[in-house]
């Protein structure tokens, strides 16, 4: 928990205000088979490693004072996992979850179960694949999904979380307590 915690009175409004100036913190998955970026099928996922694109995210991550989570797994258990144990700690989730995708029901419950605003990426375009990748079981619990630009998905899924979860902070911080407009209606 933020230090803020600890200081008494106003416990509400103190933590609010913690909130605002914490550095958003996203955790980034990998589904499987993305360990062998850079030499798997080329012609579709281009010569860049895993290593070097999670080095551009991070250079990035910097950049945008952000700080990443980097994982890949070829687990879909492990990847759950990571999604449940974000719930305490992170703002939001990258995902890319490969073959995943068009198969599990269990990612994508995870996903709604923490309830934390996540951007699907693929780096190919699998609207214009074969006719089983045009679906994704995670496009329905994302906020947004990037397919096809290759690593610069990711920088965008990046730059656009990052831009989402600050208007939402931004918008937190301005609304007035719900209490108080209660009271501004007269209702009780
Ligand atoms: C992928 C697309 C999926 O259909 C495929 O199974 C992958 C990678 C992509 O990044 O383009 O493994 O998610």
């Amino acid at each position: 928990m933020p230090p803020c915690w600890t200081l008494s009175g106003g416990i509400v409004l103190v933590y609010s205000v913690c909130e605002q100036n914490e550095m958003l913190r996203i955790r980034v998955l990998h589904g499987p088979i993305l360990n062998l970026l850079g030499s798997r099928e080329q012609s579709i996922y281009g010569t860049m490693s895993l290593d070097t694109m999670d080095s551009a995210i991070l250079k990035l991550a910097e950049e945008l004072a952000v700080e990443v989570d980097l994982r890949q797994s070829n687990s879909e258990g492990e990847l759950v996992g990571w999604i449940q144990e974000a719930r305490t700690g992170y703002d939001g989730i990258i995902i890319n979850p490969a073959g995943y995708t068009h198969t599990s029901v269990a990612i994508r419950d995870a996903i709604a179960a923490v309830g934390l605003p996540t951007v699907e990426v693929h780096l190919s375009n699998i609207h214009q694949r074969e006719e089983f990748r045009h679906r994704s079981y995670i496009a329905g619990v994302a906020i947004g999904q990037i397919s096809g630009l290759g690593p610069t998905g990711y920088l965008l899924a990046l730059r656009g979380l990052h831009d989402h979860l600050t208007a939402s902070r931004r918008q937190k911080k301005t609304s007035p307590p719900s209490t108080s407009r209660r009271a501004a209606r007269g209702t009780r």
